[in-house]
């Protein structure tokens, strides 16, 4: 059940059924015992009028008889029929119905059947002056239950009409309180709505309630993210339209220069000059297309195995060519043993390909490049060591944005190598850092848990 007006109702009714359920059967009971009251009393003074009634003679006989008033008294328009029985102490019927059931208890009013219908029973003890042994007489007065049941029905009826009325009335109230108390929410939901496409403009938490604004501020909070966000999209696409822009139009130059040249010798260096500038820009394409899958939450997260140490070889080989074309001792020390590592197994490596890289091209020429990669721990460690020229304390922290480049970088790039290795370290839950390595160059450690 989603809809919290619905939900709020719905208990409410069922609250309300409820309510209305036991004021039912209180009101019933109620009914039932004082109209069962007013027979008890009816029957007692019937019965009250018939033993006084009761006269013993002269001659010891005992005379009854039933005085109409006995029996008018039932006389309540609903055509009830009343029997009476009368007996002496020792069980003999004076006069009445002789299989009239008597009520258990003296005094004291009790339902039962007497000929298949429903009646009201009550038996009284009486002295009777003059009777043998002084004892007492008997009489049993019952009456048909039409008079009763209809008394308490009116009674009930009345009662339970009135507590009805009662509940649905603060039924109505509290309803109209729910719509009323719903209404900021609903105008909330009316004002999200309403919203243009691009609108991250805060809300006012004053349109709701105290206990409702801590979501309104949520949502501003998470909106003030989103345009941050969308921000730096857009700075970012601005920066990579930049980038492209200047050797593409490098490119546009040098195509031209080829195409008016007409000394081959000359047009060959043109060429080569305009495929130098082409790999630079599917380099740069590249580069960013890489960081578009490392940013957090732009792939499906894998959960690739991979042996660091293997990776880190397969890496190397592949600069081995470059770094032999400009002398640099490129080196691994590394355990023999694989270790394992968890995480987007492409990704990874592109981080270790973007360290090396780096490190072979601002390390000059007869320099050395060393990597190390060893458990420690419960971490894997990657290193990379140059003697290059390192990079300055203060700028450590910006080189990891994207387009940041150390000014007098004269060596190509885009700067966007860096920001690739720490949202892939990041992604896969480990850290980077930068240090001074002993030889004067820059030393990176790469901290990463193994799996
Ligand atoms: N091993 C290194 N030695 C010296 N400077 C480095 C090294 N690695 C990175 N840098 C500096 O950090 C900057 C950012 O590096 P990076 O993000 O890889 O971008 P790019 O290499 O494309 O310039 C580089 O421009 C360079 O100035
Ligand atoms: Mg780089």
């Amino acid at each position: 059940m989603s809809s919290l007006r619905v939900q709020l109702l719905s208990w409410m009714a069922f609250t309300l059924v409820g309510a209305i359920c036991v004021n039912l059967y209180i009101s019933f009971q109620t009914a039932s015992a004082t109209s069962d009251l007013i027979t008890d009393r009816t029957l007692t003074a019937s019965a009250r009028v018939i033993a006084e009634d009761v006269m013993v003679d002269e001659s010891g006989n005992v005379r009854v008889e039933i005085p109409p008033s006995a029996l008018e008294m039932f006389d309540t328009g609903h055509r009830d029929r009343v029997y009476y029985q009368v007996m002496t102490a020792w069980g003999n019927l004076l006069t009445g119905f002789p299989d009239l059931p008597r009520s258990v208890a003296p005094d004291v009013g009790e339902d039962t059947l007497f000929r298949g219908e429903p009646v009201r029973v009550l038996t009284l003890f009486h002295p009777v002056v003059g009777l043998r042994d002084e004892s007492d007489i008997s009489v049993t007065v019952a009456v048909t239950q039409n008079g009763n049941t209809s008394l308490r029905n009116r009674l009930w009826l009345s009662d339970f009409t009135k507590q009805l009325v009662l509940v649905l009335l603060a039924g109505l109230v509290a309803t109209l309180g729910l719509q009323r108390g719903l209404a900021p929410i609903l105008r909330l939901r009316d004002l999200v709505r309403a919203r243009g496409s691009t609108s991250l403009e805060p809300m006012e938490p004053e349109i709701v309630q105290t206990e409702l604004r801590p979501l309104v501020h949520a949502l501003n909070d998470h909106m003030e993210r989103v345009q941050n966000q969308m921000a730096a999209q857009r700075r970012f696409v601005s920066n990579a339209a930049h980038q492209l822009r200047t050797p593409l139009a490098l490119i546009s130059t040098q195509a031209s220069v080829a195409a008016r040249e007409t000394d081959p010798d000359k047009r060959d260096e043109a060429l080569q000059a305009l495929r130098n500038s082409t790999k630079q820009v599917t380099r740069l394409a590249s580069q960013l297309l890489t960081l578009s899958r490392a940013e957090p939450g732009s792939r499906r997260p894998r959960k690739d195995r991979i042996d660091l140490v293997a990776t880190g070889r397969l890496v190397l080989e592949n600069h081995a060519e470059y770094a032999l074309r400009r002398a640099i001792d490129l080196g691994l020390e590394a355990d023999d043993a694989p270790i394992w590592i968890e995480g987007d197994g492409t990704m990874l490596r592109e981080m270790v390909v973007n360290l090396l890289d780096n490190a072979l091209r601002y390390t000059p020429d007869q320099g050395m490049v060393t990597m190390r990669i060893q458990r420690d721990g419960t971490y894997a460690l990657l290193q990379i060591e140059d003697n290059g020229p390192g990079i300055p304390e203060p700028e450590r922290a910006q080189v990891f944005e994207r387009f940041y480049r150390v000014i007098g970088t004269t060596a190509e790039g885009s700067g966007l190598g860096l920001a690739i290795v720490r949202d892939v370290v990041d992604g896969a839950g480990g850290r980077v850092t930068l240090e001074d390595a002993l030889g004067g160059g820059l030393l990176v450690t790469v901290r990463l848990p193994a799996a």
